[in-house]
């Protein structure tokens, strides 16, 4: 595996679950010993809040020696062509699979260029299994299949109790932390796949 990887968060849509998403793949990735080095380009500063907080608890999140960088942006349109998302070697896209935000997303998608697009992985965020929900996740994959660029991955839930209270900070890596079953098999599924496809 090549040793400076960059990955990018993003989307043009705000409230989608991208800070949660950075945050939740740095404590995968740290509880499997990787080091990681975050950049947080949104003014809002959550996700580097969140390190502030993890710091005040003892913990080292983000180092500059390597590793990979996980970079997260502002959810607000023209964020998505930063110097970060061009050299991506990832553009995670969390998305709430309803057809409002479907709207901003798959415009901002066809918007990309080629390149881009092929380096695209779209995540079903905040899922409860509507019928909508159903309906939008089906349109990014046409999408997907129209463009043949881009993937979907495996999705998280909508889980009030477990990932909102993540970005809190705490004295423990997330993983170690006493999660149920269903988080721990969702969360592992979709970053085993980022990390397979991290060493393609
Ligand atoms: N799977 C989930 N289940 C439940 N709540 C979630 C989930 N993912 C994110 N959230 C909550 O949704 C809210 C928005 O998440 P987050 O701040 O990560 O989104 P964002 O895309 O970074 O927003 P912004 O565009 O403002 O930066 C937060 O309160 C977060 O805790
Ligand atoms: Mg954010």
């Amino acid at each position: 595996m090549k040793k400076d990887w960059m990955i990018a968060v993003t989307g043009d849509k705000g409230g989608v679950g991208k800070s949660t998403l950075v945050a939740l793949l740095a404590e995968w990735l740290l509880y499997q010993g990787r080091s990681v080095h975050i950049i947080d380009t949104d003014p809002n500063q959550t996700t580097q809040t969140w390190i502030d907080k993890c710091t005040n608890f003892g913990r080292t999140i983000s180092s500059k020696d390597g590793g990979i960088t996980i970079v997260d942006t502002a959810g607000t349109s023209g964020s998505s062509l930063t110097k970060y998302i061009r050299h991506a070697d990832l553009i995670l896209v969390p998305f709430k699979p309803h057809i409002a935000d479907l709207e901003v997303i798959v415009g901002w998608f066809l918007s990309l260029k080629e390149s881009l697009q092929s380096r695209v992985l779209f995540i079903p965020n905040m899922l409860s299994n509507t019928k909508e929900q159903k309906t939008g996740v089906a349109e990014i994959s046409a999408v997907i299949k129209e463009e043949t660029r881009g993937q979907l991955l495996p999705g998280l839930a909508e889980r009030k109790a477990v990932y909102p209270t993540l970005l809190n900070g705490g004295k423990n890596n997330f993983f170690e932390t006493n999660i149920d079953h269903k988080t721990r098999e969702e969360t592992q599924q979709l970053f085993t796949k980022i990390t397979q496809l991290l060493s393609e």
